[in-house]
C-alpha cells in the first residue's frame, strides 16, 4: 500500500548557507518554517572565524525569524591557520559555537581564508577532540592537477584518512558527499565519522549538468559525479547506517552570478528539499526510514536531543516558486516552477 501521509519528528538541516543582510532575511524564514535547527555555515565575506562574530551573526539570524518561531541556528566557526583554540573552546563552552568548519583554501565559494596546510591546525584539532567539538569538512583537494571529478575521492585518501589516524577521537562530518568512495568509507570509518547528503546529489548526475545545454543552476561543489556515484550516495542515504543525515547545502546566489561567463557554485534548494528527500525514500520503498535520516541521526551524532514536535508530510503537489526576491536580487530555487510531491501540512 502506498502512503499518502507521513508524520515524523521535526527534521533539522545539518548544513545550510544563510549569507547575511537582505539575502539572509529572505531565506531564514523558509528554513525556519520546516526545520527545528540548522548548522549555519560561516563562509561569509569576511568569514565568521571567532566566537564573538558567531554570536553577533546568530543574533542577526534570530532577528530575521518570524514572530513565535522556535527555530535554533547552530553556529560554526571558519577554521584558519591562525585560529585560536582557546577562542573556539570558550565559544563552545558558552553554547555559541556548535562546530568548526574546514575549507581547504580555494576549494569552494568564499574559501580563500581557509586552510592551506592541514598540519598547521593540528593543535586546534587536538583541542576540539578533547572537548568533543565536531569538525565539519568540505572534502575536496585543491591541487589543480587533480581532475575536478576526482577531488573528493582523492581528499579521502590524501587528507581525511591521515587526519583520522592522527585524531582518532575527533568527530568529523564529511559534508555534502558525492562519490561511491565517500558513501563506502563513512560506514567503515567508525563512530566518529558521519556525512551529510544533499537533495540534489540524490537526484542529479554530471550528465544532467549538460542536458540540452549548460545548466548553471545545477552547478555546485562538490560537482555532481557519474551515475554510479549518485546511486551509491542514494543507497547510503536510504540505508541503515545511522551516520548519514540530512544537510541541504542550500547556497543562495543571485541569478546574475550563476548565469555568467564564470558562474559560481551553489544551489538554493530550501523550498524543494524535504519533498525531494521524501520522494527519494518513497521511490526506494523505505519511506519509514526518512525520519532517521532527517530527524534522528544528526542529533545523535552531534549529541543533541531530537526535536520535541513533529511535522506531517502529505503526498499532494507543492509548487516551487520561479524565484525568491531578496532586495534587488533574485535567487532561483532548485526545481523552480515545478510541482513536486510531498508537502508539509500544518
Ligand atoms: C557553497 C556556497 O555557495 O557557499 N557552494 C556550493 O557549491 N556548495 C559552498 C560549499 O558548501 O562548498
Ligand atoms: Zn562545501
Ligand atoms: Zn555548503
Amino acid at each position: 500500500m502506498s502512503e499518502t501521509s507521513l508524520t515524523l519528528t521535526r527534521p533539522d538541516d545539518w548544513h545550510i548557507h544563510f549569507r547575511d543582510g537582505e539575502v539572509m532575511r529572505a531565506v531564514v524564514p523558509e528554513t525556519a518554517a520546516v526545520y527545528g535547527r540548522a548548522i549555519v555555515m560561516p563562509n561569509l565575506v569576511p568569514p565568521v572565524t571567532r566566537a564573538d562574530q558567531a554570536a553577533a551573526y546568530r543574533d542577526r539570524i534570530l532577528a530575521a525569524l518570524p514572530d513565535g518561531s522556535s527555530f535554533q541556528p547552530l553556529m560554526t566557526a571558519y577554521l584558519t591557520e591562525t585560529t585560536d583554540p582557546d577562542n573556539l573552546a570558550a565559544g563552545h563552552a558558552a553554547g555559541i559555537l556548535t562546530a568548526v568548519k574546514l575549507y581547504p583554501a580555494g576549494a569552494t565559494t568564499n574559501s580563500d581564508a581557509g586552510v592551506r596546510d592541514i598540519r598547521k591546525v593540528d593543535a586546534v584539532l587536538t583541542r576540539m577532540a578533547e572537548i568533543g567539538m565536531p569538525l565539519l569538512v568540505h572534502g575536496e583537494v585543491t591541487d589543480p592537477e587533480i581532475d575536478i571529478f576526482d577531488r573528493e575521492a582523492v581528499f579521502i585518501e590524501r587528507i581525511l584518512k591521515p587526519l583520522m589516524d592522527r585524531q582518532p577521537d575527533l568527530k568529523i562530518v564529511l559534508e555534502h558527499i558525492t562519490t561511491r568512495q565517500a558513501a563506502e568509507f563513512v560506514p567503515e570509518g567508525g563512530a566518529n565519522l558521519a556525512a551529510t547528503i544533499t537533495p540534489h546529489h540524490l537526484e542529479i548526475n554530471r550528465t544532467d549538468l549538460f542536458r540540452g545545454g549548460i545548466r548553471p543552476h545545477l552547478y555546485c561543489l562538490p560537482i555532481a559525479k557519474r551515475e554510479e556515484h549518485r546511486l551509491a550516495v542514494r543507497a547510503a542515504a536510504v540505508g541503515t547506517c545511522n551516520r548519514f543525515f540530512l544537510g541541504t547545502d542550500s547556497a543562495p546566489h543571485p541569478v546574475h552570478a550563476k548565469e555568467s561567463a564564470c558562474g559560481c557554485a551553489g544551489i538554493y534548494n530550501v523550498a524543494s528539499a524535504l519533498s525531494v528527500y521524501a520522494s527519494v525514500f518513497e521511490a526506494e520503498g523505505v519511506l519509514d526510514r526518512l525520519e532517521a535520516f532527517a530527524s534522528l541521526n544528526g542529533p545523535r551524532f552531534y549529541g543533541l536531543p531530537v526535536n520535541a514536535d513533529t511535522v506531517t508530510l502529505t503526498k499532494s503537489g507543492v509548487n516551487i516558486a520561479d524565484g525568491l526576491t531578496a532586495g534587488t536580487e533574485t535567487i532561483r530555487p532548485y526545481h523552480a516552477g515545478e510541482t513536486l510531491d510531498w508537502t508539509l501540512s500544518d
